[in-house]
Protein backbone atom coordinates (compact mmCIF):
# COMPACT_ATOMS: atom_id res chain seq x y z
CA UNK A 1 0.00 0.00 0.00
CA UNK A 2 1.20 3.51 -0.63
CA UNK A 3 2.35 6.46 2.02
CA UNK A 4 -0.44 8.47 2.36
CA UNK A 5 -0.17 11.94 3.09
CA UNK A 6 -2.61 15.38 3.24
CA UNK A 7 -1.33 18.60 2.54
CA UNK A 8 -3.61 21.40 3.71
CA UNK A 9 -2.89 24.48 1.12
CA UNK A 10 -1.91 22.05 -1.28
CA UNK A 11 -2.91 25.00 -3.94
CA UNK A 12 -0.60 27.82 -2.75
CA UNK A 13 2.82 28.48 -3.48
CA UNK A 14 4.47 26.27 -0.97
CA UNK A 15 1.33 23.45 -0.57
CA UNK A 16 1.52 22.35 -4.07
CA UNK A 17 5.13 21.96 -4.55
CA UNK A 18 4.65 20.08 -1.42
CA UNK A 19 2.49 17.93 -3.76
CA UNK A 20 5.19 17.66 -6.19
CA UNK A 21 7.25 16.36 -4.09
CA UNK A 22 5.31 14.03 -2.33
CA UNK A 23 4.11 12.50 -5.77
CA UNK A 24 7.36 11.84 -6.72
CA UNK A 25 8.30 10.13 -3.56
CA UNK A 26 5.57 7.91 -4.40
CA UNK A 27 3.28 8.61 -1.89
CA UNK A 28 -0.57 8.77 -2.52
CA UNK A 29 -1.26 12.93 -2.04
CA UNK A 30 -4.65 14.26 -0.63
CA UNK A 31 -4.62 17.56 -1.19
CA UNK A 32 -7.36 20.33 0.29
CA UNK A 33 -7.52 23.83 -0.03
CA UNK A 34 -10.51 26.34 -0.16
CA UNK A 35 -8.59 28.96 -2.84
CA UNK A 36 -8.55 31.46 -0.41
CA UNK A 37 -5.05 32.95 -1.79
CA UNK A 38 -4.72 29.30 -3.90
CA UNK A 39 -4.87 28.50 -7.33
CA UNK A 40 -5.53 25.74 -9.00
CA UNK A 41 -3.46 26.39 -11.65
CA UNK A 42 -0.79 25.46 -9.05
CA UNK A 43 -1.57 21.41 -9.05
CA UNK A 44 -4.02 21.29 -11.97
CA UNK A 45 -1.35 19.07 -13.40
CA UNK A 46 -1.74 16.32 -10.78
CA UNK A 47 -5.31 16.38 -11.56
CA UNK A 48 -4.96 13.57 -14.04
CA UNK A 49 -3.05 11.31 -11.61
CA UNK A 50 -5.07 8.24 -9.56
CA UNK A 51 -2.31 9.03 -6.78
CA UNK A 52 -3.66 12.68 -6.52
CA UNK A 53 -7.28 13.56 -5.03
CA UNK A 54 -8.12 16.94 -3.89
CA UNK A 55 -10.70 18.48 -1.52
CA UNK A 56 -12.46 21.93 -1.99
CA UNK A 57 -12.18 22.27 2.15
CA UNK A 58 -12.18 25.16 4.84
CA UNK A 59 -9.72 23.62 7.13
CA UNK A 60 -11.36 25.99 9.85
CA UNK A 61 -14.35 23.66 9.66
CA UNK A 62 -14.46 19.60 10.77
CA UNK A 63 -11.94 17.62 8.65
CA UNK A 64 -13.05 14.37 7.36
CA UNK A 65 -10.67 12.40 5.18
CA UNK A 66 -12.09 8.63 4.48
CA UNK A 67 -8.96 6.41 4.63
CA UNK A 68 -5.54 6.02 6.61
CA UNK A 69 -3.18 8.40 6.59
CA UNK A 70 0.31 8.00 7.48
CA UNK A 71 1.14 11.75 7.11
CA UNK A 72 -0.59 15.47 7.50
CA UNK A 73 1.05 18.46 6.47
CA UNK A 74 -0.78 21.56 7.73
CA UNK A 75 0.39 24.66 5.29
CA UNK A 76 -3.51 25.98 4.74
CA UNK A 77 -2.85 29.84 5.79
CA UNK A 78 -2.42 33.00 4.19
CA UNK A 79 1.13 33.62 4.23
CA UNK A 80 1.60 37.70 2.84
CA UNK A 81 1.03 40.52 5.01
CA UNK A 82 -1.18 41.79 1.99
CA UNK A 83 -3.40 38.86 2.31
CA UNK A 84 -3.28 38.66 6.18
CA UNK A 85 -4.22 42.33 6.66
CA UNK A 86 -7.05 41.87 4.57
CA UNK A 87 -8.73 38.86 6.04
CA UNK A 88 -7.65 38.67 9.29
CA UNK A 89 -10.14 36.81 11.06
CA UNK A 90 -9.76 33.77 8.51
CA UNK A 91 -5.97 33.93 9.19
CA UNK A 92 -6.45 33.76 12.66
CA UNK A 93 -8.79 31.13 12.29
CA UNK A 94 -6.92 29.04 9.88
CA UNK A 95 -3.90 28.66 12.19
CA UNK A 96 -5.81 27.80 15.34
CA UNK A 97 -9.16 26.29 14.38
CA UNK A 98 -7.83 25.04 11.43
CA UNK A 99 -4.72 23.59 13.10
CA UNK A 100 -6.55 21.97 16.02
CA UNK A 101 -8.90 20.22 13.18
CA UNK A 102 -5.69 19.04 11.67
CA UNK A 103 -4.19 17.76 14.95
CA UNK A 104 -7.56 16.21 15.65
CA UNK A 105 -7.08 14.10 12.39
CA UNK A 106 -3.97 13.21 13.00
CA UNK A 107 -4.79 11.14 16.15
CA UNK A 108 -7.71 9.90 15.04
CA UNK A 109 -5.52 8.82 12.18
CA UNK A 110 -2.37 7.89 14.15
CA UNK A 111 -0.75 9.92 11.60
CA UNK A 112 2.62 11.86 12.00
CA UNK A 113 1.94 16.02 11.39
CA UNK A 114 4.19 18.45 10.51
CA UNK A 115 2.81 22.19 10.51
CA UNK A 116 4.30 25.18 8.98
CA UNK A 117 5.47 27.91 11.62
CA UNK A 118 7.15 30.60 10.71
CA UNK A 119 10.16 33.24 11.01
CA UNK A 120 7.26 35.79 12.06
CA UNK A 121 6.86 34.01 15.47
CA UNK A 122 9.81 36.04 16.89
CA UNK A 123 8.30 39.27 15.30
CA UNK A 124 10.80 42.24 15.13
CA UNK A 125 13.60 40.38 16.81
CA UNK A 126 16.25 41.95 19.30
CA UNK A 127 18.32 38.69 18.79
CA UNK A 128 20.22 38.31 15.41
CA UNK A 129 20.60 35.62 14.17
CA UNK A 130 17.13 34.28 15.05
CA UNK A 131 17.98 30.72 16.91
CA UNK A 132 15.16 28.68 17.69
CA UNK A 133 15.54 29.36 21.37
CA UNK A 134 14.54 32.90 20.85
CA UNK A 135 11.08 33.20 22.35
CA UNK A 136 10.44 36.94 19.67
CA UNK A 137 9.47 40.37 20.22
CA UNK A 138 5.77 40.59 18.67
CA UNK A 139 3.49 43.06 19.04
CA UNK A 140 -0.07 40.91 19.85
CA UNK A 141 -2.32 43.95 18.95
CA UNK A 142 -0.43 45.56 15.92
CA UNK A 143 -2.06 44.77 12.07
CA UNK A 144 0.26 41.76 11.78
CA UNK A 145 -0.38 40.28 15.46
CA UNK A 146 -2.98 38.33 13.20
CA UNK A 147 -0.50 36.24 11.58
CA UNK A 148 2.56 36.33 14.37
CA UNK A 149 0.43 35.48 17.09
CA UNK A 150 -1.87 32.52 15.40
CA UNK A 151 1.53 31.12 14.24
CA UNK A 152 2.45 31.20 17.93
CA UNK A 153 -0.87 29.37 19.24
CA UNK A 154 -0.16 26.96 16.28
CA UNK A 155 3.12 26.17 17.92
CA UNK A 156 1.70 25.82 21.52
CA UNK A 157 -1.28 23.65 20.61
CA UNK A 158 1.27 21.44 18.31
CA UNK A 159 3.38 20.87 21.57
CA UNK A 160 0.92 20.62 23.95
CA UNK A 161 -0.82 17.45 21.46
CA UNK A 162 2.67 16.12 21.35
CA UNK A 163 3.18 16.23 25.12
CA UNK A 164 -0.50 15.44 26.43
CA UNK A 165 -1.69 13.27 23.45
CA UNK A 166 1.82 11.82 22.75
CA UNK A 167 1.11 12.65 19.09
CA UNK A 168 4.01 12.59 16.79
CA UNK A 169 4.23 16.65 15.75
CA UNK A 170 6.96 18.16 14.04
CA UNK A 171 7.10 22.30 13.49
CA UNK A 172 8.92 24.23 10.44
CA UNK A 173 9.63 27.61 11.40
CA UNK A 174 9.80 29.08 7.47
CA UNK A 175 12.05 31.86 6.86
CA UNK A 176 11.04 34.08 3.39
CA UNK A 177 11.04 31.88 0.85
CA UNK A 178 11.02 32.27 -2.81
CA UNK A 179 10.09 30.63 -6.38
CA UNK A 180 8.29 29.63 -9.14
CA UNK A 181 4.36 29.59 -8.26
CA UNK A 182 4.48 32.41 -6.07
CA UNK A 183 1.76 35.15 -7.28
CA UNK A 184 2.82 38.30 -8.66
CA UNK A 185 0.92 40.25 -6.76
CA UNK A 186 0.85 38.68 -3.84
CA UNK A 187 2.52 41.81 -1.42
CA UNK A 188 5.98 40.17 -0.91
CA UNK A 189 9.09 41.86 -1.71
CA UNK A 190 10.35 40.08 -4.51
CA UNK A 191 7.20 39.16 -6.42
CA UNK A 192 6.59 42.93 -5.81
CA UNK A 193 10.46 44.02 -7.33
CA UNK A 194 9.80 41.50 -10.36
CA UNK A 195 6.43 42.34 -11.56
CA UNK A 196 7.04 46.25 -11.20
CA UNK A 197 9.81 45.64 -13.52
CA UNK A 198 8.27 43.57 -15.98
CA UNK A 199 5.31 46.27 -15.95
CA UNK A 200 7.75 49.02 -16.91
CA UNK A 201 6.90 50.54 -13.38
CA UNK A 202 9.96 51.88 -10.90
CA UNK A 203 10.36 50.05 -7.59
CA UNK A 204 8.75 50.42 -4.10
CA UNK A 205 10.88 50.24 -1.12
CA UNK A 206 9.13 50.53 1.50
CA UNK A 207 11.25 52.57 4.57
CA UNK A 208 14.69 53.51 3.87
CA UNK A 209 15.70 50.03 2.70
CA UNK A 210 18.49 49.42 5.24
CA UNK A 211 16.28 46.30 6.66
CA UNK A 212 17.58 43.01 5.76
CA UNK A 213 15.73 39.77 4.52
CA UNK A 214 17.10 36.32 4.18
CA UNK A 215 15.68 34.39 1.22
CA UNK A 216 15.50 30.39 0.60
CA UNK A 217 14.86 29.25 -2.94
CA UNK A 218 11.86 27.01 -2.41
CA UNK A 219 13.33 23.68 -3.72
CA UNK A 220 15.84 23.60 -0.80
CA UNK A 221 12.59 24.52 1.68
CA UNK A 222 11.11 21.70 0.46
CA UNK A 223 13.95 19.21 1.06
CA UNK A 224 14.05 20.49 4.49
CA UNK A 225 10.67 20.32 5.40
CA UNK A 226 10.87 17.15 4.29
CA UNK A 227 14.24 16.13 6.20
CA UNK A 228 12.28 17.55 9.21
CA UNK A 229 9.35 14.67 8.62
CA UNK A 230 11.30 12.12 8.14
CA UNK A 231 13.24 13.03 11.63
CA UNK A 232 12.45 11.96 15.36
CA UNK A 233 12.65 15.52 16.17
CA UNK A 234 9.96 17.54 17.52
CA UNK A 235 10.69 20.88 18.82
CA UNK A 236 10.72 24.03 16.21
CA UNK A 237 13.33 24.46 13.58
CA UNK A 238 14.51 27.01 11.59
CA UNK A 239 14.61 26.47 7.83
CA UNK A 240 15.88 29.34 5.77
CA UNK A 241 18.78 30.62 3.78
CA UNK A 242 20.67 32.62 6.14
CA UNK A 243 22.49 34.48 3.52
CA UNK A 244 21.37 38.01 4.31
CA UNK A 245 20.72 41.09 2.02
CA UNK A 246 19.20 44.68 2.25
CA UNK A 247 16.22 45.52 0.42
CA UNK A 248 17.69 48.57 -1.33
CA UNK A 249 20.43 46.38 -2.32
CA UNK A 250 17.89 43.17 -3.33
CA UNK A 251 16.15 45.89 -5.39
CA UNK A 252 19.43 46.97 -7.27
CA UNK A 253 20.02 43.25 -8.05
CA UNK A 254 16.32 42.90 -9.10
CA UNK A 255 17.15 45.61 -11.40
CA UNK A 256 20.18 44.11 -12.99
CA UNK A 257 18.22 40.84 -13.20
CA UNK A 258 15.51 42.14 -15.60
CA UNK A 259 17.17 44.79 -17.26
CA UNK A 260 14.62 47.50 -16.41
CA UNK A 261 15.11 51.09 -16.89
CA UNK A 262 13.37 51.79 -13.94
CA UNK A 263 14.44 53.09 -10.92
CA UNK A 264 13.90 53.02 -7.04
CA UNK A 265 11.35 55.28 -5.02
CA UNK A 266 10.86 55.24 -1.20
CA UNK A 267 7.49 54.82 0.53
CA UNK A 268 7.00 54.94 4.32
CA UNK A 269 7.80 51.62 6.08
CA UNK A 270 4.67 49.70 7.07
CA UNK A 271 3.80 49.36 10.96
CA UNK A 272 5.89 46.58 12.81
CA UNK A 273 8.02 45.67 9.58
CA UNK A 274 10.78 43.74 11.20
CA UNK A 275 14.13 45.19 10.58
CA UNK A 276 16.39 41.98 10.22
CA UNK A 277 15.67 38.77 9.60
CA UNK A 278 18.19 35.58 9.27
CA UNK A 279 17.99 32.52 10.44
CA UNK A 280 20.55 30.80 12.35
CA UNK A 281 20.16 27.35 11.24
CA UNK A 282 22.46 25.92 13.19
CA UNK A 283 19.92 22.61 14.07
CA UNK A 284 18.72 22.40 10.42
CA UNK A 285 22.40 21.38 9.82
CA UNK A 286 23.26 19.10 12.76
CA UNK A 287 20.06 17.08 13.52
CA UNK A 288 18.84 16.98 9.67
CA UNK A 289 21.98 17.18 7.70
CA UNK A 290 20.55 19.98 5.82
CA UNK A 291 21.57 23.66 4.47
CA UNK A 292 20.22 25.68 1.66
CA UNK A 293 22.59 24.43 -1.79
CA UNK A 294 20.86 27.12 -4.24
CA UNK A 295 22.65 30.44 -4.26
CA UNK A 296 20.27 33.83 -4.84
CA UNK A 297 21.63 34.34 -8.45
CA UNK A 298 20.61 30.93 -9.32
CA UNK A 299 17.32 31.14 -7.63
CA UNK A 300 16.21 34.34 -9.10
CA UNK A 301 17.36 33.17 -12.49
CA UNK A 302 14.59 30.41 -12.14
CA UNK A 303 12.02 32.64 -10.34
CA UNK A 304 12.46 35.15 -13.15
CA UNK A 305 11.89 32.55 -16.18
CA UNK A 306 8.68 31.66 -14.46
CA UNK A 307 7.21 34.50 -14.13
CA UNK A 308 8.15 36.07 -17.42
CA UNK A 309 6.13 32.83 -18.58
CA UNK A 310 2.79 34.45 -16.98
CA UNK A 311 0.11 35.75 -19.49
CA UNK A 312 0.00 39.83 -19.83
CA UNK A 313 -3.44 39.31 -18.02
CA UNK A 314 -1.49 37.61 -14.93
CA UNK A 315 0.93 40.28 -15.03
CA UNK A 316 -1.71 43.09 -14.88
CA UNK A 317 -3.94 41.62 -12.56
CA UNK A 318 -4.08 43.43 -9.31
CA UNK A 319 -7.56 41.64 -8.16
CA UNK A 320 -5.43 38.57 -7.38
CA UNK A 321 -7.41 36.85 -5.07
CA UNK A 322 -11.04 35.45 -3.98
CA UNK A 323 -11.50 37.32 -1.04
CA UNK A 324 -14.64 38.40 -1.68
CA UNK A 325 -15.92 35.40 -2.05
CA UNK A 326 -14.59 33.91 1.42
CA UNK A 327 -15.49 37.16 3.66
CA UNK A 328 -18.18 36.84 5.93
CA UNK A 329 -19.16 39.78 7.15
N1 LIG B 1 6.19 31.43 1.70
C1 LIG B 1 6.87 31.80 2.74
O1 LIG B 1 7.91 32.45 2.62
C2 LIG B 1 6.43 31.36 4.11
C3 LIG B 1 7.19 31.80 5.22
C4 LIG B 1 6.79 31.40 6.49
C5 LIG B 1 5.72 30.56 6.67
N2 LIG B 1 5.01 30.14 5.59
C6 LIG B 1 3.85 29.27 5.85
O2 LIG B 1 3.73 28.28 4.85
C7 LIG B 1 2.35 28.03 4.55
C8 LIG B 1 2.08 28.20 3.07
O3 LIG B 1 2.45 29.51 2.66
P1 LIG B 1 2.43 29.93 1.12
O4 LIG B 1 3.53 30.88 0.91
O5 LIG B 1 2.35 28.71 0.29
O6 LIG B 1 1.06 30.75 1.07
P2 LIG B 1 -0.15 30.66 0.00
O7 LIG B 1 -1.09 31.74 0.33
O8 LIG B 1 0.41 30.57 -1.37
O9 LIG B 1 -0.77 29.25 0.35
C9 LIG B 1 -1.64 29.04 1.43
C10 LIG B 1 -2.77 28.14 0.97
O10 LIG B 1 -3.66 27.90 2.07
C11 LIG B 1 -4.98 27.97 1.59
N3 LIG B 1 -5.86 28.29 2.73
C12 LIG B 1 -5.88 29.41 3.49
N4 LIG B 1 -6.83 29.33 4.43
C13 LIG B 1 -7.43 28.13 4.27
C14 LIG B 1 -8.49 27.46 4.94
N5 LIG B 1 -9.14 28.01 5.98
N6 LIG B 1 -8.84 26.22 4.51
C15 LIG B 1 -8.19 25.62 3.48
N7 LIG B 1 -7.19 26.21 2.79
C16 LIG B 1 -6.81 27.45 3.19
C17 LIG B 1 -4.94 29.07 0.54
O11 LIG B 1 -6.03 29.05 -0.36
C18 LIG B 1 -3.61 28.79 -0.14
O12 LIG B 1 -3.75 27.90 -1.22
C19 LIG B 1 1.54 28.99 5.43
O13 LIG B 1 1.13 28.30 6.60
C20 LIG B 1 2.55 30.06 5.79
O14 LIG B 1 2.25 30.65 7.03
C21 LIG B 1 5.32 30.55 4.32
Amino acid sequence: MHKRILITGAAGFLGSHLCDRFIREGYEVVGMDNLITGRYENIEHLFPLKEFSFYNHDVTKFIHVPGHLDYILHFASPASPIDYLKIPIQTLKVSSLGTHNALGLARVKKARILVASTSEVYGDPTVHPQTEAYWGNVNPIGPRGVYDEAKRFQEAITMAYHRFHELETRIVRIFNTYGPKMRLNDGRVLPAFIGQALRGEDLTVFGDGSQTRSFCYVDDLIEGIYRLLMSDYAEPVNIGNPSEISIAEFAEEIIKLTGTNQKVIYQPLPVDDPMQRQPDITKAREILGWEPKIDRAEGLKRTYAYFTSLSNDELYNKDHNNFEKYIIR
